[in-house]
């Protein structure tokens, strides 16, 4: 390459960093003058949403310890987690005769209703999200009030709906 292409590509990209300087600069102006709406009930703009549900399923995938499900596929572990789902979670994530929560519904990020929802995470992935929450949203962490036993337990039973009832 000769010097001048070799200061060509220099002043490209000491261009192109400045403008990036610029935009983050404007965007956290833009933040630290209130612009975004943090009301749990405004719609945020897209690029939020994006960029939030990627780093939450990312983060999750890389903190699951690689673990399958321990508690065995029977009736007294899934009577057992449809009573932790009922007392624990259904007032957020609902019930599969009662439908979708309004009270969950009303945060944002809003709970999902998890009833019959083919779920993108494994069960070591659910086993994390229940037992650590998930930061800056209404998803506790359950480790203070439920034993691992319990959290698979919940985890099993996320997978079949049909034993929850009221
Ligand atoms: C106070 C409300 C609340 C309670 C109670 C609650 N959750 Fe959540 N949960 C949330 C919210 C809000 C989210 C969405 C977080 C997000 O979008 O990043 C969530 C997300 C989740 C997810 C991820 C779903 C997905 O596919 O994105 C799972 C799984 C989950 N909760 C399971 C449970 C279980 C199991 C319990 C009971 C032990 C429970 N939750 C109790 C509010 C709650």
């Amino acid at each position: 390459m000769t010097i001048r292409a070799k200061r060509f590509v220099m002043g490209a990209l000491l261009g192109a960093l400045a403008i990036c300087a610029v935009q983050l600069l404007v965007g956290l102006g833009g933040l630290k003058l209130g612009l975004l709406n943090v009301s749990a009930d405004a719609t945020p703009p897209e690029w939020e949403k994006q960029l939030a549900g990627i780093a939450v399923h990312a983060s999750v995938a890389r903190h699951a310890a690689p673990q399958t499900n321990p508690v065995p596929l029977t009736k007294e572990n899934l009577d057992a987690g449809a009573r932790i789902y009922q007392d624990a979670c259904a007032r957020c994530h609902g019930k599969p005769d009662k439908g979708p929560s309004i009270y969950g519904s009303s945060f944002y990020p809003p709970a999902p209703y998890l009833v019959g929802r083919p779920t993108r995470y494994t069960d070591a992935e659910l086993f994390q999200i229940v037992k650590f929450g998930i930061r800056n949203t209404a998803m506790p962490a359950w480790k203070s009030s439920l034993s691992d036993q319990d959290i698979w337990q919940v985890v099993t039973v996320l997978r079949r709906f049909d034993h929850v009832s009221d």
